[in-house]
């Protein structure tokens, strides 16, 4: 089976990546991934506090200026806390591109345009094959609107782009009003892919100690349905690939996303939970599946539920919004 596809410009022989997760912190582990055939690697981020801390001292030697900016430190892990600093994650991706054959794609991950970005071009120099930049933020401020959200953002990626020539890919959030502009602005700018989605992790609230509780909840197949959407929308539409991240948990997620016009399907929770060779196993099963269907190859499928010859995919979502609602009534 032609499992074969294009992610990044990268050709792989087929779609299964590890997402960003610390699953790279262990060469082992690696090695383990690569033998259950991981057609790419993702490595966890490096952060932009971490960079900033390492750029100005360590965050515990800093003279602070203001109340709210010491208070707002206080939130961040501290920098032992990280798995690796900024000079290290270098040195892992040294060694992991040591000892993999396939590509590896590093990760960044912060929020503003700024000094910190000038890693993009180290982390090209230490032989990523490509980048993923991740811009997790939540726009709390009043005064920030979501064109200027959408400006640091395109700010960032233009950055990122302007100081490397590997490809570059953004991971991008789905709490943006206007996420077809987003991504059309993105693709103008050159970025070579979008990662669909980030997860985001809220805190929950401890009752009795009256405590934000940061909580790691994996995922499940759930929350593929809101990737299926966008990639749905996406597909055709923009000239950067795409990736799915969120929800894959078996072949018949990861054939949604691929029908819905994923070129990279990204596992984490999975993996996580069952271990890197599951990564083989969906892809095994999804052989299987394609066999009994008489496909000859991923790309026969890929796109093929997307709406890409749909006219006008908001009347479309309306229709469906209002056919389910309706639905209730049997
Ligand atoms: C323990 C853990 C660590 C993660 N670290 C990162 C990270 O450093 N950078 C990043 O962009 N995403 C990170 N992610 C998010 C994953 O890459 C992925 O997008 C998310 O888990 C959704 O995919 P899944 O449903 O397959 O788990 C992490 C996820 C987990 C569970």
């Amino acid at each position: 089976m032609d499992l074969s596809t294009t992610y990044l410009g990268l050709r792989l022989p087929h779609p299964f990546m590890p997402g960003a997760s610390p699953l790279v912190d262990d060469l082992d582990m690696v090695k383990r991934l690569e033998d259950a055939g991981a057609a790419a690697i993702v490595m966890h981020s490096l952060f932009e506090e971490q960079i900033t801390a390492e750029q100005l001292g360590t965050i515990q030697n800093m003279e602070l200026h203001e109340d709210s900016y010491a208070e707002a430190l206080s939130y961040f892990p501290k920098a032992d806390e990280y798995a690796l600093g900024p000079q290290q994650y270098l040195e892992q991706l040294r060694r992991i591109k040591a000892t993999v054959a396939v590509p590896v794609i590093a990760s960044l991950n912060g929020v503003t345009p700024t000094g910190w970005l000038q890693y993009a071009r180290l982390i090209e120099q230490a032989g990523a094959d490509a980048l993923e930049l991740n811009v997790y933020s939540l726009a709390t401020d009043p005064a920030d609107t979501a064109a200027a959200v959408e400006t640091r953002l395109l700010a960032i990626a233009r950055a990122v782009k302007a100081a490397v020539h590997i490809p570059v890919a953004v991971k991008l959030s789905p709490f943006f009003s206007a996420m077809a502009h987003v991504a059309h602005a993105l693709d103008a700018a050159g970025v070579d892919g979008l990662v669909i989605f980030n997860r985001f992790y809220q805190p929950d609230i401890d009752i009795d100690a009256l405590e934000a509780m940061p909580t790691l909840r994996l995922s499940d197949s759930s929350e593929l349905l809101l990737r299926l959407r966008w990639l749905a929308i996406f597909a055709g539409r923009v000239r950067a690939s795409l990736a799915v991240t969120g929800g894959v948990h078996s072949f018949v997620d990861a054939i949604k996303a691929v029908m819905a016009g994923a070129h990279a399907v990204q596992m984490v929770s999975a993996l996580l939970q069952n271990g890197p060779e599951e990564l083989r196993t969906v892809r095994e099963e999804m052989v299987r599946w394609m066999e009994e269907r008489e496909y000859a190859s991923l790309e026969q499928m890929q796109g093929s539920m997307s709406l890409e010859r749909c006219p006008d995919p908001a009347a479309f979502e309306r229709a469906n919004y209002m056919r389910v609602l309706q639905s209730w009534r049997g």
